[in-house]
């Protein structure tokens, strides 16, 4: 059986995506889109975060999910990244307490009792870092996490 490699964990980031929702109608001059008011809730939550030195928060442009708006990934070197999509800004607090879980976690593949009830039927997409080879299904079997929409893409 082969070693399995690892990277020393780097820097976490818990990236936003600020624009979604990206195909619904423009808002009026001034006001703040959905995904822009979840990235804010995040980041004034954060700011009496224990873990706020150890994990980044970036608000970005698209993380992929625009389908199902609002979305946020989890990310470090050497971890399986993941994401999570039908968000809003009320979301927040269970977000910074998956990021403290996948932070804690060694490989970033979560367990279901890792990850905030709320936030467990809107696990969107896992992607293995690139240490890891073979299919996304070794992911999934580690994890015995199969969110049905990886489930569709993978068995299909
Ligand atoms: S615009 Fe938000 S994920 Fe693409």
């Amino acid at each position: 059986m082969a070693k399995r490699q690892t990277r020393p964990a780097g820097p976490h980031i818990l990236y936003v995506c600020r624009t979604c929702p990206r195909y619904e109608p423009p808002l009026p001059a001034g006001e703040v889109g959905r995904g822009e008011a979840l990235a804010n809730r995040i980041k004034d939550l954060a700011e009496d975060w224990p873990l706020a030195e150890k994990i980044r928060i970036r608000a970005v442009n698209c993380l992929g999910g625009c389908l199902n708006p609002c979305n946020v990934s989890l990310g470090a070197p050497g971890k399986t990244r993941v994401r999570f999509s039908r968000l809003g800004p009320d979301d927040a607090p269970a977000v910074l307490e998956v990021a403290g879980a996948y932070f804690a976690n060694r490989d970033g593949v979560l367990a279901p009792e890792q990850v905030p009830e709320s936030l467990r039927d809107r696990l969107s997409a896992l992607s293995p870092p690139q240490i890891v080879r073979g299919p996304m299904k070794s992911v999934r079997a580690r994890s015995g996490f199969v969110p049905a929409q990886i489930a569709r893409i993978g068995d299909s």
